[in-house]
């Protein structure tokens, strides 16, 4: 894992936003798995500024998000559906046959569930999962007891979950209690994930991902088993972990790697004060997102 702590949650936003665009330079067929909620909203505002000031053209994108409230349709105010087209897909150039939200309305979710998981297979794979995480654990709607080896399926939702959400709705009544989410197994299938997670209401939720143990009690923490996992946190968010100097040493030597600067990390010199070579880039491999090959933080 990889843990980013950035100044403020606008700081988080455009972060992201920078990542999920390097992802669509690097392959424009890129497909995305994307979330709702507050936390990725600056993440999509910043996007569709990319789209509109400088060009970033989503034309060849494919998009699956990871839940829908059972019994919204597409056109309800709060479903998933409207939200997304609402703050992200009205505003970009991407084909809507291509923007896969699930469907709260499927008449057997069973069969419906199978064929989620194989149009996501049938694109290739996701190559990159923005996540939120709930106060819970949960990522996407997979809350405390979920399996960790889940697939796309029906699941109910918690009090706390149905409580935090309630602001979205009339009140907490209106809050449907199931979701269609995709499972933990899904997600971890993604080549890269991407949890974002701002606000002093979530310190908790992110020190159990992060620095807890591995739990089906805080699915998120599911995530310590992906090889490639970038968690970007405010500084609030950020506020109970017990490595969190570590982890910003971390990003300095990432830092001074992905800038050259290897002699400052030793590379190129000795322990007796010697060097050797040219300090020339030999210590990792920038791959457009500050990630390198051979030091990313994992
Ligand atoms: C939404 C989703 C959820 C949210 C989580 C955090 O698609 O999958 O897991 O990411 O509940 O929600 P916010 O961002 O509203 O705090």
């Amino acid at each position: 894992m990889r843990v980013i702590i950035e100044r403020d949650a606008d700081a988080v936003s455009l972060r992201a936003a920078r990542i999920v665009a390097d992802q669509i330079r690097r392959k424009p067929s890129s497909v995305l798995g994307l979330a709702t909620g507050g936390t990725p909203l600056g993440t999509y505002r910043e996007l569709v500024r990319m789209r509109q000031e400088e060009g970033l053209s989503f034309s060849r994108v494919t998009t699956f998000n990871l839940d829908e409230y059972v019994g919204l349709s597409p056109s309800h105010p709060q479903s998933y559906r409207y939200f997304m087209q609402r703050n992200l897909f009205d505003h970009l150039d991407i084909d809507p046959m291509r923007t896969h939200v699930p469907d709260g309305l499927a008449a057997d979710y069973e069969s419906y569930c199978r064929q989620y998981e194989q149009r996501i297979e049938d694109a290739g794979g996701i190559d990159l999962q923005l996540l939120g995480v709930g106060r819970d654990g949960h990522i996407a709607f997979n809350e405390p007891g979920s399996s960790l080896g889940s697939r796309t399926r029906l699941k109910t939702l918690t009090s706390e979950t149905l409580g935090d959400n309630a602001r979205f709705f009339a009140g907490q009544e209106q809050v449907p209690r199931l979701a269609v989410t995709m499972g933990v197994g899904t997600i971890l299938e993604s080549r890269r994930c991407l949890l974002l997670a701002v606000g002093e209401s979530k310190a908790e939720a992110v020190r159990a991902t992060v620095e807890g143990p591995v739990t089906s009690q805080v699915t998120a923490s599911a995530l310590q088993l992906h090889r490639e996992v970038l968690v970007l946190l405010d500084e609030p968010a950020a506020g109970r972990l017990q490595r969190r100097e570590y982890y910003q040493e971390v990003e300095r030597a990432q830092t001074l790697l992905e800038t050259g600067q290897l002699r400052a990390l030793g590379i190129g010199t000795t322990l007796d004060g010697g060097s050797h070579g040219d300090g020339s880039r030999t210590g990792g491999s920038h791959n457009g997102d500050g990630a390198s090959s051979t030091h990313r933080g994992d």
